[in-house]
């Protein structure tokens, strides 16, 4: 299982993709987590991205991509993949295919959540996430159900960044729809519908 998650900020990618990594024991590989660990981690690499992240930009392609080559090196990743939050251009994707390929890996399906971006916004202004496991809730949780931790607003979940990263989506990162659909890879769900229903069509498009 080699699966690209395509989608909007806030369609559901994170959360779908727990899902699968819970009933299937793939590797998730979530650009936007490890980047959010590199800030944590206050590395030289943290330090780069910050500024980008919390503008709701790109990170520099060459930062993310090497992210990913080490990632897609690890033993966990052997058995199967979950790529989250990458490609977002086509740069990236075409690295991607030609990073795959050398490992004589491919890709199985590039998966659309699809949501419109006024049912985003409103996701993504309640969302609110654990600091120490990443769960996300709503801002009426203040402590995470999971862990405990405290649950925080991402910088970028502010409302002056949320329409950035629509519109960087827009123009970056919803031409790979083409771009898979090209290759036959591209399959698509309704992410507007209750999570329950949403992972059912994620496993029924994936022939889980
Ligand atoms: P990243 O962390 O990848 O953010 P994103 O793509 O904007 O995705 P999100 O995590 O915001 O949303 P999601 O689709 O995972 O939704 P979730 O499941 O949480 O990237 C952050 C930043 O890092 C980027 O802006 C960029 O700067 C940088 N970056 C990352 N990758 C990069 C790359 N490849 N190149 C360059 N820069 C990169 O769901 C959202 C909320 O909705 C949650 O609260 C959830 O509980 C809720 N929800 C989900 N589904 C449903 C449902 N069906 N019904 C009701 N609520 C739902």
């Amino acid at each position: 299982m080699n699966i690209v998650l395509l989608g909007a900020p806030g369609a559901g990618k994170g959360t779908v993709a727990q899902e699968l990594v819970a009933d299937y024991g793939v590797a998730h590989i979530s650009t936007g987590d490890l980047l959010r660990a590199a800030v944590k981690g206050g590395t030289e690499l943290g330090l780069q991205a910050k500024q980008y992240m919390d503008a709701g930009e790109l990170v520099p392609d060459q930062l993310v991509i090497d992210l990913v080559k080490e990632r897609l090196a690890a033993d966990d990743a052997q058995k199967g993949f979950i790529l989250d939050g990458f490609p977002r251009n086509t740069m990236q994707a075409v690295t991607l295919d030609s990073e795959l390929s050398g490992l004589g890996r491919t890709i199985d399906c590039a998966l659309l959540i699809d949501v419109e971006p006024a049912i985003i916004i409103e996701r993504l202004s309640s969302r609110r996430t654990c600091r120490a496991c990443g769960h996300t809730g709503t801002a009426t949780e203040t402590v995470c159900p999971a862990c405990g931790g405290e649950m925080y607003q991402r910088d970028d979940d502010k409302p002056e960044t949320i329409q950035n990263r629509l519109d960087v989506y827009e123009k970056n990162t919803s031409p790979l729809v083409e771009y898979y659909r090209g290759q036959g890879l591209l399959k698509s769900v309704n992410g507007a519908q209750s999570m329950e229903a949403v992972y059912a069509d994620v496993k029924e498009a994936l022939g889980l």
